[in-house]
C-alpha cells in the first residue's frame, strides 16, 4: 500500500479559474477547442485536471472499461454516484459532468429530475449528461427548467444499442441528426456530444447550433473533443476504431512492469537492501 494522496483543497493561486457551465458555453467558436476526457476515479481525475482538461466526463462507459461488461446498460445510478463523487473530489478546475445511466431518466421527466438532483447533490459534479435528441426533448427541457445543467448526446447512443443494432455503427441520417441537435438545443441543453457521425454532418450541426458540440468519432470541426481516457491512453489495446488515437501505450507499460515485478520477486531480487528497513 502506498501513502494516500492528499486531496488538493483548493486551486493554487496560479492555476486557471475553475471551468463553469457558462464558461464552457462561452468557449463556442473560440480559437481553442474544448477538451473533455472520461474519468472514473480519483488518481486519473487528478492527473487530467492538473493537466488542464476543460471537463471530466464520468461516462457510463465505465460499465465497459472499468467493469468489463459488453454494454453500458447494466450501470446503476448508485455506481455513477460512487464514481462521480471520487472524480468531483479530485477536480480543482475541470467541469465535472456525470452520465445519467440507462433507465434512470427515460421513464419520465420527474424521474430524470429526481435522479439528476441526486447526482449533483451527492457527487458535487457540475452537470449531467443524457442520451437523446427529439425523443428526449421534454426531459431535457424539464431538467433545464429545474436549473440542472444538462448536456445531450446524439448520433450513436450506447444506451440504445439494442435498438441501433451495434456500438460502432456510424449514424448517417443527416435530417434526423440535425433535428436531434436542434431539439436538444431548443430544450435547453448547454452542450451536446456528437458520437460516430460523418464529419460533414458534424460540421453542419456545429455551425447551426449556438451551444458547443463535443465530438467523438465526428471529425475535426466540432467545438471540442472527448475520448474515453482508457482508450486514449492505450489501456484497452484491442479496441481500435478508426477515430481513436493512442497518446500512450499503457497496456504494454503495465504488462512490462508487472512481468518485471513477478520475475524479480520470484528470483529474490526484490526487495533488495535499498528497499528494506534495517
Ligand atoms: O460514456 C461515455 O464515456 C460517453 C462518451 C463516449 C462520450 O458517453
Amino acid at each position: 500500500m502506498t501513502e494516500p494522496m492528499t486531496a488538493p483543497s483548493s486551486p493554487k493561486p496560479s492555476s486557471p479559474a475553475p471551468m463553469s457551465v457558462p464558461k464552457f458555453m462561452a468557449a463556442k467558436g473560440r480559437d481553442k477547442k474544448l477538451t473533455v476526457l472520461t474519468a472514473y476515479d480519483y488518481p486519473f481525475a487528478r492527473l487530467f485536471d492538473q493537466a488542464g482538461v476543460d471537463a471530466l466526463l464520468v461516462g457510463d462507459s465505465l460499465g465497459m472499461v472499468v467493469q468489463g461488461k459488453s454494454t453500458t446498460m447494466p450501470v446503476t445510478l448508485d455506481q455513477m454516484i460512487y464514481h462521480g463523487e471520487m472524480v468531483a473530489r479530485a477536480a480543482t478546475r475541470s467541469l465535472v459532468i456525470v452520465d445519467l445511466p440507462f433507465m434512470s431518466y427515460q421513464v419520465s421527466p420527474k424521474q430524470a429530475i429526481k435522479n439528476a438532483g441526486r447526482v449533483l447533490k451527492e457527487t458535487g459534479a457540475g452537470a449531467i449528461k443524457v442520451e437523446g435528441g427529439v425523443h428526449l426533448a421534454g426531459t431535457i427541457r424539464a431538467l433545464s427548467e429545474a436549473e440542472l445543467p444538462v448536456m445531450a448526446h446524439i448520433g450513436m447512443r450506447p444506451q440504445s444499442v439494442r435498438k441501433m443494432g451495434g456500438m460502432s455503427k456510424v449514424q448517417r441520417d443527416e435530417a434526423s441528426l440535425l433535428a436531434d441537435a436542434h431539439a436538444a438545443e431548443d430544450a435547453g441543453a448547454f452542450g451536446i456530444v456528437l458520437e460516430l457521425i460523418p464529419r460533414g454532418i458534424a460540421a453542419k450541426i456545429t455551425k447551426e447550433l449556438s451551444i458547443p458540440t463535443i465530438g467523438i468519432g465526428a471529425g475535426p470541426d466540432c467545438d471540442g473533443q472527448v475520448l474515453v481516457s482508457y482508450d486514449m491512453l492505450g489501456l484497452t489495446a484491442d479496441f481500435k476504431p478508426r477515430f481513436l488515437k493512442h497518446y500512450a501505450e499503457l497496456h504494454s507499460t503495465v504488462a512490462d512492469a508487472t512481468a518485471r515485478y513477478i520475475e524479480e520477486v520470484r528470483d529474490g531480487q526484490y526487495p533488495d537492501a535499498a528497499h528494506s528497513h534495517e
